[in-house]
């Protein structure tokens, strides 16, 4: 794999491969299929409750031979019961125990959205007033450890990186969020680029399996794919990694593993590209029935969570 984005570089120098294997709702049997493909950079999170599979089959890998744990770049998230500046080094703990590892390559603050301590199920009423300062102190913390060689957050609009920026020692090195090609984020994309922080697009199919969403019948995605003799989901792939930000597609099918991580080694041209600026832009994972409710908790509004972007 020679393609000049097979990595990007991140603010603290390591880098982050452009295609991570994401693992909500997948099968963690998949996880061995990916790496023997190719598949170098895991997205995982506690809340997925699937870490501790993971981490038996990333074991069963480093005894085999079959990749060293060096050459992997894995994710994990904090989840939003685990604010407290206390509770953060207990999460990630928790969460190295579960995969198995003495440090985690990227550890992020899953949602600006703090959840009473202990509580169960994402429900809006269980959502309290967060203090993100307090948090990314204790998450500095652990990248002095180098137990997260890099911290980062996922769900962050421009506005809160840039509180967060006010306030940081450290750097955020990620903000991953929902992106695909009918949900692009100019304007988050330009903040990130201009403050050095690499954006990470999950569902960059357009979240097939949880939304049930329709993108890759899309007519441009579908007429750029048969031009290029490449699929639907391909094509969503390699026009995000030529946006500049790496891709987390899920899927439990090891057909569709090796075809989505066959987007190297060709590219879209930049005529086709811009016939992507035709689709449609939607959200389509927003916080409603999540975080936001009009009476509880504190995101009365999904204006309110995403700063109006
Ligand atoms: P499956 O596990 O049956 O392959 P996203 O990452 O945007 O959230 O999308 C994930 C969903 O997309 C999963 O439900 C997955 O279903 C489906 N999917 C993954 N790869 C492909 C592909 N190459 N073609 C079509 N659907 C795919």
């Amino acid at each position: 794999m020679s393609d000049a984005i097979s990595f990007f570089q991140l603010n603290t120098g390591d880098k982050i491969p452009s295609i991570g294997l994401g693992t909500f709702s997948v099968d963690p049997a998949v996880v061995v299929a990916a790496i023997k493909v190719g598949y170098r950079h895991i997205d995982c999170a506690e809340s997925y409750s699937n870490q501790a599979e993971i981490g038996s089959t990333l074991k069963k890998l480093f005894e085999d031979g079959i990749v060293k744990r060096e050459d992997l770049w894995i994710t994990s998230k904090l989840w939003c019961t685990d604010h407290d500046p206390e509770d953060v080094p207990k999460a990630l703990e928790r969460t190295l125990q579960e995969l198995q590892l003495d440090y985690i390559d990227l550890y992020l603050i899953h949602w600006p959205v703090r959840m009473k301590k202990g509580s169960v199920g994402v429900k809006p009423e269980n959502v309290i007033q967060h203090d993100i300062p307090s948090t990314w102190r204790a998450m500095e913390a652990l990248y002095d450890s180098g137990k997260a060689r890099a911290i980062g957050v996922s769900n962050f609009s421009s506005k809160k990186l840039q509180d967060l920026l006010d306030i940081a020692r450290v750097p955020p090195a990620v903000n991953q969020v929902e992106c695909h090609p009918g949900w692009l984020q100019p304007k988050l994309h330009t903040f990130c680029e201009s403050k050095g922080i690499h954006l990470s697009g999950f569902s960059p199919l357009g979240s097939q399996g949880f939304l049930k969403s329709d993108l890759l019948k899309n007519p441009v995605i579908n007429i750029v794919a048969e031009k290029l003799g490449k699929t639907p989901a391909q094509v969503a792939l390699r026009w995000g990694l030529q946006k500049g930000h790496s891709v987390l597609p899920k899927t439990s099918n090891e057909a569709r593993i090796k075809e989505n991580f066959d987007v190297f080694n060709w590219s879209i041209p930049e005529e086709l590209m811009a016939k992507f600026s035709e689709i449609k832009q939607e959200r389509l994972i927003n916080g409603t029935g999540l975080f936001v409710h009009e009476s509880y908790g504190v995101y009365k509004t999904v204006e309110e969570l995403w700063d109006g972007e």
